[in-house]
């Protein structure tokens, strides 16, 4: 029998569906992505349909995986876009509704009732999160309230509710497993965080039929297999988790104290703290990292929910760009913004300010602003919201930062690494596979199915390409970063 060569990661995330093929040295050997619809029913709502993310998810898994013989494939992994909520008809396997994405504002006003009646501190004791509509429970509760119908199949367990890894890992066994991991299942906001379970009161209190959620598995382990690749050799699904956390473990922060920012649609900044859930005080997030045979690691986390989707509004919102990749030179084309300053609040602001209401601005236009110094801004603000996040996690730990390992589509942009490292005035580490988040997936995968024997073993598979060096001095910083500041403060009080 042929020894696996690969692993296969499948990074379900906001805009695209990717699946990358791992080798033993953990060496990527082919990706394929394809971007599917976007869609915007309302003013801040957001949508997918997630029988469309099915098909180019499997399209791409088919992509990568042709010519490569079943028996070489150790396992898959599968990592996602978090707390986007699909649900779905048990009987036939179709979606019932839009899947209702985390960036999705549609249930700000139900989360300002609960606030207003004192709930925050029950769901962030048990959950770990805030009361915000970016997490799933709010938004289950929205359809199940707003369409009767779906509430009565729900009732009568025909409906099924999932993240995305529970939407396909479904697909995928054919409609034989509805499960989730926990580091998904603690996005959603109807999971308990210490008991490891959908938490009865919660459930309660959001009026959520139990009989619709997944079964909750470890992070690495079987979670059910498929034959989507070839009929004749199923491949075992081995390894879930929300890419976030699925970015942390990428990146080798398996111990306390690590951390690292990833710049995908948004930007999520997450520390490891062990088997301690630490609550913080200042709005960051807790969270699990991910669970490994009994051992459950958890992480504090600050989410900026727009990072580069600033410059996907660029190219298909504004028409300034033709793509991505011309943002650096544009970037570079200028010495300074000239004063602008973009604050993308498109989906509201998340960490440390939870403004759902929040919208985006661009502040200091002038009749010589251009549309370099517009590209600029936008990739400068996503320097600055990390930053503000990284600013409370250093409050809070009393500790310096120093260095930031980062990770994401966005970290081949060699001025905004740059500009992060000459904000923060820390060194900007950026890993040899940039695609951390899959690699993640595939690590929790091989991991389960003994494609790698240990953690000993993946940590050695990283390897730092670049860092980017701080080359400002602290009045540069903290000028810019103090303008920053108050063009927020006038949008928060707008
Ligand atoms: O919590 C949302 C996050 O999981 C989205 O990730 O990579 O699609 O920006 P990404």
């Amino acid at each position: 029998m042929t020894k696996p060569k690969f692993i296969i990661a499948l990074d379900q995330g906001t805009t695209s569906c990717r699946a990358i093929v791992f080798d033993h040295e953990g060496v990527i050997i082919r990706t394929a992505q394809r971007e599917f619809t976007q869609y915007f029913p309302e003013s801040g709502w957001v949508e997918h349909d997630a029988e469309e993310i099915w098909s180019v998810q499997l399209d791409v898994l088919q992509q990568a995986a042709q010519g490569i013989p079943p028996d070489e494939i150790a396992a898959i992994g599968i990592t996602n876009q978090r707390e986007t909520a699909v649900i779905w008809d048990r009987e036939t396997g179709r979606p019932l509704h839009r899947a209702i994405v985390w960036q999705c504002r549609r249930t700000s006003e139900l989360c300002r009732t609960l606030k207003e009646r004192g709930l925050e501190p029950m769901f962030q004791d048990k959950t770990g999160l805030l009361l915000d509509p970016y997490f799933s429970g709010t938004k289950l509760k929205w359809v199940l309230d707003t369409h009767p119908d779906i509430r009565e199949k729900a009732e009568r367990g025909e409906a099924l509710f999932g993240t995305i890894d529970s939407w396909l890992i479904w697909r995928l066994t054919e409609g034989r497993r509805h499960t989730t991991d926990v580091s998904n299942a603690s996005r959603t906001l109807l999971f308990n965080i210490h008991s490891l379970e959908w938490d009865e009161d919660i459930l309660r209190e959001l009026d959520i039929p139990r009989g619709m959620l997944p079964e909750v598995l470890p992070s690495s382990g079987l979670f059910g297999e498929t034959d989507v690749i070839g009929p004749r050799r199923p491949i075992t699904i081995a390894g879930v988790a929300g890419d976030q956390q699925a970015a942390l473990f990428g990146q080798g922060c398996f111990r306390e104290g690590l951390a690292k920012s990833t710049y995908g649609t948004g930007c999520f900044i997450l520390k490891n703290t062990g088997d301690k859930p630490v609550r913080s005080r200042n709005g960051l997030l807790t969270t699990i990292a991910w669970q490994i045979g009994d051992q459950v690691h958890y992480a504090l986390e600050g989410s900026v929910f727009i990072a580069g989707a600033v410059v996907q509004w660029l190219r298909d919102g504004l028409g300034l760009i033709g793509s991505a990749s011309e943002t650096e030179a544009l970037a570079l084309s200028v010495p300074d913004t000239e004063g602008v300053y973009f604050v993308p609040a498109f989906a509201g602001l998340g960490t440390p300010y939870w403004q759902p209401e929040a919208r985006g601005m661009i502040a200091g236009l002038t009749r010589s602003t251009g549309k370099a110094h517009l590209v600029r801004a936008a990739l400068e603000a996503v320097a600055y919201q990390t930053r503000d996040v990284l600013e409370v996690m250093r409050q809070e730990a009393g500790v310096e930062l120093s260095e930031l390992r980062v990770d994401g589509g966005a970290v081949k942009n060699a001025f905004l690494m740059q500009f992060q490292a000459d904000l923060l005035g820390v060194p900007v580490v950026r890993p040899r596979v940039t695609e951390t988040t899959a690699l993640g997936a595939a690590m929790l995968a091989g991991l389960a199915v003994g494609f790698w024997s240990g953690l000993e073993e993946i940590e050695r598979l990283k390897g730092f390409d670049q860092t980017f060096v701080p080359e400002r001095d602290e009045a540069y910083r903290e000028n810019k970063y103090s303008g920053w500041k108050r063009t927020l403060a006038y949008q928060l009080r707008s």
